[in-house]
């Protein structure tokens, strides 16, 4: 599923990587994207939820999202005035399949010019190096979209049972918006569950929750019980609890402190991109979208659709080749994901083949002039290592 902008170039190059190394595949296409919002008024068409019911294993790059009003005027003529609604193809294929579990690996590759780096005691510059793997409840919480503005009439009156409530008693409904955190008690027990497995089979000591159970009590409080209850269950691995404000701290000031990071929807999408930001950002941060059946693997970052056209083109590939290493990991080929991984680590350190974006240039056609390597020079260089 390449889907729009760059997500049409990365995708293609991860593939041919994963020839590299012999992963034997087929790869079937599967339409997503703003194309078929326009085309079909449907940005993830039936025939491609069939494709991943059937085969269960999906590569995606990226895809485009406009505003209400641009996606109303983007439409076909004829589907005009037909009370069509976009919704996020990324989010419901999560909900469809219940791609409950998202990984977020965030691994700073010796001599990334993007690395995070600090003054020692002695003022030397040191780069710790940071080996962060985020576990994100990828389906409730606040991305539920349980919400109103305006709240029907039965919503508020359930909401003025509880006391709090006293505080809004006199705020009009369309003044009044409220996004629902939801968590369910089997969700937590899932992601910590991978959380703990993962710490486990790779040797880190601590799964660190993080959450903010001492103000948000309720939902919060349920993944930290959930934690400390798991726990028990693996006497090497110590739980670490500590509140998302004071994470966003001590990720900026120790990263290589952190191993394994487990919370729910919206906190755990902020620390990965904390951690992704310390490591080289949007061309290094890959993903997995797990579910009970299907799995999903993409890079972080959208379209950029303003690099879409640019030939050559310039975006780093790293991100998308990295996602089809989850892939190999998931499907146990793991040792061509370590063989590819390396091979990136290769490359970065060497320092003679960098996307715009290492080599610490705006992107943009001149880049290339520039000393920037291309999308293409980027993976040859990574082939060639292998
Ligand atoms: P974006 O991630 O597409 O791009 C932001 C900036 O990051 C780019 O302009 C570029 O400077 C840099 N960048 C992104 N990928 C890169 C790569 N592989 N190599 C080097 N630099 C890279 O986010 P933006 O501009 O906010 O959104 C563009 C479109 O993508 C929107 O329509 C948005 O809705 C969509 N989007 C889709 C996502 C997805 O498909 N998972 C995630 C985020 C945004
Ligand atoms: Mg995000």
């Amino acid at each position: 599923m390449p889907g729009d902008g760059i997500g049409k170039v990365v995708l293609p190059e991860a593939i041919r990587v994963l020839d590299a190394v012999d992963f034997d595949a087929d790869y079937v296409h599967g339409d997503i994207g703003w194309d078929f919002w326009m085309s079909e008024g449907n940005p993830l068409p039936d025939r491609t939820i069939d494709l991943l019911r059937e085969h269960k294993l999906g590569l995606f790059g990226a895809i485009t999202s406009k505003p209400k009003p641009a996606a109303l005027a983007e439409l076909a003529p004829e589907l005009q005035g037909q009370d069509l609604t976009y919704y996020s193809p990324i989010v419901r294929m999560r909900q469809l399949f219940n791609l409950d579990i998202c990984i977020r690996p965030c691994v700073s590759f010796p001599g990334n010019p993007l690395n995070f780096v600090r003054r020692g005691p002695t003022g030397a510059i040191v780069e710790p190096p940071v080996n962060a793997v985020i576990f994100r409840q990828n389906t409730e919480g606040l991305y539920s979209g349980v919400e109103w503005t305006n709240p029907p009439a039965a919503v508020r009156a359930a909401l003025e049972t509880h006391p709090k409530m006293q505080a809004y008693a006199d705020v009009p409904g369309a003044d009044l918006a409220v996004s629902c955190r939801i968590f369910s008690r089997n969700a937590c027990r899932r992601i910590l569950r991978a959380a703990f497995e993962y710490a486990q089979k790779q040797g880190f000591r601590s799964v660190t929750v993080c959450e903010k159970p001492n103000v948000i009590r309720e939902t919060s409080g349920m993944m930290l019980e959930e934690g400390l209850q798991m726990a028990r269950e693996y006497p090497g691995i110590e739980l670490w609890d500590t509140n998302i404000d004071a994470m966003m701290m001590w990720l900026s000031k120790n990263p290589q402190d952190y191993g394994v990071v487990v919370g729910g929807n919206m906190f755990a999408d902020i620390i990965s991109d904390g951690f992704a930001g310390l490591v080289g950002g949007l061309g290094f941060a890959c993903s997995a979208n797990i579910g009970p059946e299907v799995a999903v693997f993409e890079p972080t970052h959208g379209s950029a659709p303003k690099y879409e056209t640019l030939e050559p083109s310039i975006v780093n590939p790293i991100a998308m080749i990295l996602s089809a290493c989850m892939m190999l990991d998931h499907v146990g080929e793991g040792d061509k994901g370590d063989r590819i991984r390396k091979a990136i680590a290769h490359v970065v350190a060497e320092g003679k083949v960098r996307s715009y974006d290492m080599a610490g240039l705006r992107g943009g056609p001149e880049a290339i002039a520039q000393g920037a390597a291309s999308t293409e020079e980027v993976t040859d260089a990574i082939i060639a290592k292998l």
